[in-house]
């Protein structure tokens, strides 16, 4: 795809984004908590704030892509997402430990990671995000390199880490929902789903003019 974010910019943009950084990301775990399962700071963007459109054309060009593949994705409905969450590990060897991103059916069914780490080296850098697909004895490991978009199921059915990270890693995910899921969740979490229940449409494609 063509690389619709820059590193540089979004490392000055990444401090005056709007929502706090170091959020939590599971609804009602404390902040000592959540630091000593992640290391990442955080931030959810729209993609129309100040300094953020790079980030709103990236995400148009990932929701073209999930409505092209609607109709082949295990009988999911897409009617919506999370805003871009920006996510940066500072570099001082924090990781993410093993985790599945959508546990307990809080209607996310599709994660999607866009990578923006330029000349990243693995051996040197650290940083690789291990998948522990369910029920198989393999590892698939995905080095975090620039303009790298990663698509897998946010269910139990890909367990996965963020090794140590020893230089700064950027990286921008947004979870799709599905309907029927999303809509049991909002009944069963209805006060506990913060920033990442916001939800947005899947952006139209725009019209010639
Ligand atoms: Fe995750």
């Amino acid at each position: 795809m063509d690389s619709p974010c820059q590193p540089q910019p979004l490392s000055q943009a990444l401090p005056q984004l709007p929502g706090s950084v170091s959020e939590p990301l599971e609804p009602g775990r404390s902040r000592m908590g959540v630091e000593s399962i992640r290391g990442d700071q955080i931030a959810w963007v729209e993609g129309h704030e100040p300094g953020c459109r790079s980030i709103g054309a990236l995400m148009a060009h990932v929701d073209a892509v999930i409505r092209h593949c609607a109709g082949r994705l295990g009988g999911y409905i897409i009617n919506g997402r999370t805003k871009a969450m920006v996510a940066c590990y500072p570099g001082n060897g924090l990781g993410y430990v093993r985790h599945v991103d959508n546990p307990h059916g809080d209607g996310r069914c599709i994660t999607c990671i866009y990578y923006l780490n330029q000349n990243w080296d693995v051996k040197v850098h650290g940083g690789l995000l291990q998948i522990f697909p369910e029920g198989r004895p393999v590892v698939a490991n995905i080095e975090p390199l620039f303009d790298r978009l990663l698509i897998f199921w946010s269910d139990r059915r890909n367990p996965h880490e963020v090794k140590p990270a020893y230089a700064t890693r950027y990286a921008i995910t947004v979870w799709y929902f599905d309907a029927k899921e999303r809509a049991a969740a909002k009944d069963k979490y209805q006060l506990a789903l913060g920033q990442k229940g916001v939800q947005v449409p899947v952006s139209q494609p725009s019209t010639p003019t």
